[in-house]
């Protein structure tokens, strides 16, 4: 089923690009009780320190148009942003991957899963559900259990769902977060594909700057001058 429900993909202009960036005048301390905090951490585990975590939430129906070359299946439920993935960072840019830590088990999240359907759905024909979710969780989940952020698989996924569910979009404009687009050339346009949404140790949101000097941060392929198409999710 097609459903192109008018209002639902609507062109948003360059404007919201510079709107997005221009949300930093809004100055934390929090970085010295992250920071303090960090200590902490790496003091009691000898483990992996991050400075904060990323929530990338995807337009699935960029994803489609990004790859049509396959197949591509939104979920009926699928109405909204989708999660990327749950990713702990550090400012400066390098960041934790494929830490140690228990093995993927879809029988630990049974309750989550319905939602995870939902809201971290693998759109493309490229793998399952469950391929998409153990292939996050093996690179980035167990670095954030090892981290100390969260305890386990299923409290690195349910508080993901908890996030995504929150701060869907739009809802994060208080905060600076990360704009990523893609350019599609047939036709010639850009299309808003990712939003970034940062987090601190204790899952408060923060502006996503990319260093602790708070004058970094990540924007991806957005074409600032011309229009950028937030496409209608087809079914
Ligand atoms: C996270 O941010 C919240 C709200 O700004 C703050 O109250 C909390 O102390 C912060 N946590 C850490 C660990 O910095």
């Amino acid at each position: 089923m097609r459903d192109t429900k008018a209002g639902q993909g609507r062109l948003i202009s360059a404007d919201l690009g510079r709107r997005v960036l221009s949300f930093g005048n809004k100055r934390s301390h929090n970085m010295i009780f992250i920071c303090a905090l960090l200590a902490l951490v790496a003091c009691a585990t000898g483990q992996a320190e991050v400075d904060f975590i990323t929530l990338a939430t995807v337009w699935p129906q960029s994803d489609c148009e990004v790859h049509k070359h396959d197949t591509c299946t939104i979920p009926a439920s699928t109405n909204t942003f989708t999660l990327r993935g749950f990713w702990p960072d550090n400012f400066g840019g390098e960041y934790p991957v494929d830490c140690e830590g228990e093995e993927f088990d879809i029988t630990q999240l049974q309750s989550l899963v319905p939602l995870l359907e939902q809201l971290w759905p693998n759109v493309l024909e490229d793998g399952t559900n469950e391929e998409l979710w153990k292939e996050q969780w093996d690179r980035h989940g167990k670095c954030a259990v090892e981290a100390g952020l969260f305890t386990n698989q299923e409290t690195y996924f349910s508080e993901a769902l908890t996030q995504v569910v929150r701060y869907n979009a739009f809802q994060t404009f208080y905060y600076r977060f990360n704009v990523n687009c893609q350019y599609l050339s047939d036709p010639d346009r850009f299309v808003l594909s990712e939003l970034q949404v940062c987090f601190n140790q204790t899952m408060s949101p923060i502006d996503c700057y990319i260093d602790g000097d708070h004058t970094s941060y990540h924007t991806h392929g957005c074409d600032v001058t011309g229009e950028v198409l937030y496409l209608p999710i087809q079914h």
